[in-house]
C-alpha cells in the first residue's frame, strides 16, 4: 500500500495541502498519497484512532481541530507545546506524537522567502488567540529586539505576554495604546479578516522599511494588506509562503527530506489563478 498521509478538518474542501503535498512528493520523488478528511465535529479522536490504525503514516489538522489535536498526544515538540495546538501528527513507538509548524512556516517565509530580517528588529503581532498563540515561540526564537502583542480584549494579550515572556522579550499594548510607536514588521493574527474586517489601529506604524504580513490568503489582499499600503508600506504580504512553508515542515517531519518551495509557492500563485 502507498504511503498514507491526510488532511483532517472541517471544513476541509478548499484546502491545499493535498495539492501542495503532491507536489512536494513528486519534487522529492517520494511515493506517497495525501488526501483530506472532513471529520465530524464530534468525531476527531475516533477518525484519528481509525486513520493510524489502518496504516495511516501521518495527518495534518486544521480548524476546528488543533486543540483536540493537542489534546489526543502522548508527546509532542516543545513548539507544540507552547501552541497549545498541534497541527502535524505522526505514530511513535510511545503513541501519537504532536508538532505545531505553524510558526516555522512563518519564520521560514519572513527570513527566506521574503528577506525580513527578525533579530533585533521590532515586532508587533495583531491578535491574541490560537492563530497567534501557535505561532510566538518561534518567533521569539528568532531573537526580536522585542515583540509586542496588542489585542481588542486587552487581557488576552496580557496573558499571552506573560505566558511568552519566559521565552523573550513579549509585552502586551491595547490597539489605542499603539498610538506613537513604530515597528519593523506587523503581524496580523486575528480572525477579523475573515469577516471582511481589520482591528482599529492607530496611523504611523511602521519603520520607513516596515512590513506587513496578513497570516491569512485569499484571491484578494485582505482589508488589513491594503490598510498598510495606504499608510505608504511597499513590503505587503499575506499567508500563502506561510502555508506553503508549515507543509514543507511536516513533510520533513515525516519523509525526512525538505522540498524546495521556493518554485513552488509561484506555482501556487499561478494555480490560483492570483
Ligand atoms: P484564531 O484561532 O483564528 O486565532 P481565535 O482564537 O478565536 O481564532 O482568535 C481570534 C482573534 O482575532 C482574537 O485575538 C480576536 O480578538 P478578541 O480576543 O478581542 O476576540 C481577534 N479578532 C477577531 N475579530 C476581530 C475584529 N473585528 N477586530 C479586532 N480583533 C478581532
Amino acid at each position: 500500500m502507498t504511503d498514507q498521509y491526510a488532511v483532517f478538518g472541517n471544513p476541509v474542501s478548499h484546502s491545499l495541502s493535498p495539492w501542495i503535498h503532491a507536489r512536494f512528493a513528486e519534487q522529492t520523488g517520494q511515493a506517497l498519497h495525501y488526501g483530506k478528511q472532513e471529520v465530524p465535529l464530534e468525531g476527531f479522536a475516533q477518525a484519528v484512532r481509525q486513520f493510524f490504525a489502518d496504516g495511516g503514516l501521518g495527518l495534518n489538522v486544521t480548524v476546528p481541530f488543533k486543540q483536540q489535536a493537542w489534546a489526543l498526544c502522548a508527546s509532542r515538540s516543545r513548539r507544540a507545546e507552547s501552541a497549545g495546538a498541534v497541527n502535524t501528527l505522526l505514530m511513535r513507538d510511545n503513541g501519537l506524537f504532536g508538532d505545531n509548524t505553524d510558526g516555522a512556516g512563518l519564520v521560514r517565509d519572513l527570513q527566506q522567502n521574503l528577506g525580513l530580517e527578525l533579530a533585533g528588529r521590532r515586532l508587533l503581532m495583531l491578535g491574541a488567540g490560537g492563530a497567534a498563540r501557535g505561532v510566538l515561540l518561534p518567533l521569539l526564537d528568532a531573537s526580536p529586539a522585542d515583540l509586542t502583542i496588542a489585542n481588542r480584549t486587552p487581557d488576552k494579550a496580557v496573558a499571552l505576554a506573560r505566558e511568552a515572556s519566559s521565552s523573550g522579550p513579549a509585552t502586551a499594548c491595547t490597539f489605542a495604546g499603539l498610538a506613537g510607536r513604530r515597528f519593523d514588521l506587523v503581524i496580523n493574527a486575528t480572525s477579523a479578516g475573515l469577516s471582511g474586517g481589520m482591528p482599529t489601529l492607530p496611523d504611523g506604524l511602521f519603520t520607513a522599511e516596515g512590513a506587513a504580513y496578513d497570516m491569512v490568503y485569499g484571491p484578494r489582499p485582505t482589508r488589513f494588506m491594503e490598510w498598510a499600503r495606504k499608510q505608504g508600506v511597499t513590503r505587503v504580504h499575506d499567508g500563502l509562503g506561510m502555508l506553503v512553508e508549515q507543509a514543507a515542515e511536516s513533510f520533513l517531519l515525516w519523509r525526512g527530506v525538505r522540498p524546495d518551495t521556493g518554485c513552488l509557492l509561484d506555482e501556487l500563485r499561478e494555480h490560483l489563478g492570483q
